[in-house]
């Protein structure tokens, strides 16, 4: 069912948001895919962009419920203690250089192992830390919205945020970039995605892997044979990850810490991160398909917006937060941002997953489901709270996608005018969903 028609990837994008600097030219078949793309950035930075920014910071879409306290389920917290209890304990104030801790001095522009110690553990302890800052009046409400949404009947089973550490985080307040977060510990929660959840048998090495034994000048050619040999639904769902990877590594990229002054942090694009991770060259090829596979994710998500559009516009859903006008309002910007995503004709037709002999397509349509859920618990061992914060958003609005993808005959047969046990999604499926699209989005934004 490989579909592949010629597409021209106008990379120029990415090029513009890191300084127009970078002339990188992706041009190729988008696998898996069937799409003739003339310009999805014209698309995405003047039409849907500018509508989904204005939505986002609606309080509906403003404050997230999460529990970032979750122990990490599958090895001891090395990654909690890697940033919050070893590096930042011994590290105080009194023992930082006061060079480095004035300004005009950009560290940065030496290479990274060079940078001393004592100010990467500075750094992450201040840069991954959460400004968890609710106004009491938030707080007031977030009771009302709790009592409305357990008001409401769940059909679909609740992650953790009835949990007791479940907290509301304020998302403008906790902007996803970069936070010192990186090395092992970092590597370790996407080398276990990758290694452990993305179908792939232990025996074929993934190419560029940091934490596997080197193997001379091994250009991934078995990893890429074993990928082709896969059927298209895990095939994809590794390309979903990766995709997810580099639009979370971008948006790491393009908000970099460039100088820390006195109490004045100064965040930009680094050119030199980028080309590390996405330059042809110096990845021997892999971040072209990296690139590629973020251009697939944006494909896949714009066709769950297609889909999903039905069930926001019924009536009885509603964007709660107790304020009637501005709920009306918020709503009503929703359904703008779905009528030009309308317009946008080319998605993935995912008519094609799992269309197989039924009991079959049962099988995989549970083994992608639960694949996925032990991705969002992976995110619990991420060792910094902002990271976790945005990588379990991210995660979620994605299983979000991807529920509303193999649910189309349940959102096609929505009763007009009552709740259904068809379908539904809640505050916590719709929020990152659309927050997660955001940060998406911006991925191709020029300046
Ligand atoms: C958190 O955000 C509030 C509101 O912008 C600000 O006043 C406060 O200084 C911030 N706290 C920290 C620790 O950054
Ligand atoms: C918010 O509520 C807390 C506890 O009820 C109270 O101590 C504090 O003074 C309040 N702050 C404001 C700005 O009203
Ligand atoms: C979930 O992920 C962990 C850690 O990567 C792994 O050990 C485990 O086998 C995975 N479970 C499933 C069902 O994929």
């Amino acid at each position: 069912m490989l579909r592949g028609i010629c597409l021209f990837l106008p990379l120029m994008a990415l090029g513009g948001l890191l300084g127009g600097q970078l002339h990188t030219e992706l041009t190729g078949v988008l696998d898996d895919c069937f799409c003739d793309v003339e310009s999805i950035d014209v698309f995405n930075n003047f039409k849907i962009y500018p509508r989904i920014k204005r939505l986002t910071e609606k309080d509906y879409f403003r404050y997230y419920r999460v529990n970032l306290k979750r122990p990490c389920p599958f090895w001891p917290n090395d990654g909690h203690c890697a940033i919050k209890d070893c590096h930042v304990e011994p590290c105080p104030e009194s023992q930082i250089p006061v060079g480095i801790k004035s300004g005009n001095y950009n560290k940065y522009s030496k290479p990274a192992d060079t940078a001393s110690d004592v100010t990467e553990c500075e750094q992450a302890k201040n840069l991954g830390a959460i400004n968890s800052t609710l106004s009491n009046q938030s707080k007031e409400a977030f009771a009302n919205w709790e009592k409305h949404d357990d008001a409401q009947d769940h059909f679909c089973e609740l992650d953790d945020e009835t949990a007791p550490d479940s907290e509301y985080v304020d998302l403008l307040l906790n902007p996803e970039r970069y936070t010192g977060y990186k090395g092992p510990s970092a590597w370790r929660v996407w080398n276990s995605i990758y290694e452990e959840n993305c179908f792939k048998p232990r025996s074929v090495y993934r190419p560029l892997n940091p934490l596997a034994p080197s193997r001379g000048d091994d250009d991934g050619e078995g990893f890429y044979t074993w990928l082709e040999g896969l059927c298209l639904e895990k095939r994809v769902f590794y390309r979903l990850i990766s995709g997810l990877h580099s639009s979370i590594n971008i948006h790491l990229c393009a908000e970099y810490l460039l100088n820390e002054g006195w109490g004045r942090s100064i965040w930009g694009p680094n050119l030199q991160e980028f080309r590390q991770r996405f330059d042809t060259a110096e990845t021997k090829g892999e971040g072209t398909r990296r690139l590629k596979n973020l251009y697939f994710l944006y494909l896949i998500e714009l066709r769950a917006l297609s889909k999903v559009s039905p069930y926001f516009e019924r009536a009885f859903v509603n964007l709660y937060t107790g304020n009637r006008q501005e709920d009306g309002n918020t709503k009503e910007l929703l359904l703008q941002f779905f009528d030009e995503v309308k317009t946008f004709p080319m998605h993935f037709d995912e008519k094609s997953m799992f269309a197989g002999q039924k009991i079959e397509a049962k099988i995989l349509k549970e083994e992608f489901r639960l694949h996925f859920k032990n991705i969002s618990r992976i995110m619990d061992c991420v060792g910094c709270s902002k990271c976790r914060l945005w990588g379990k958003l991210q995660t979620q609005g994605l299983g979000t996608a991807l529920k509303i993808l193999f649910s189309e005959k349940e959102i096609q047969n929505l009763p007009e005018h009552s709740p259904s046990k068809g379908f539904q999604l809640t505050r916590q499926q719709v929020v990152p969903f659309i927050k997660g699209l955001g940060r998406l989005f911006t991925t191709f934004l020029q300046p």
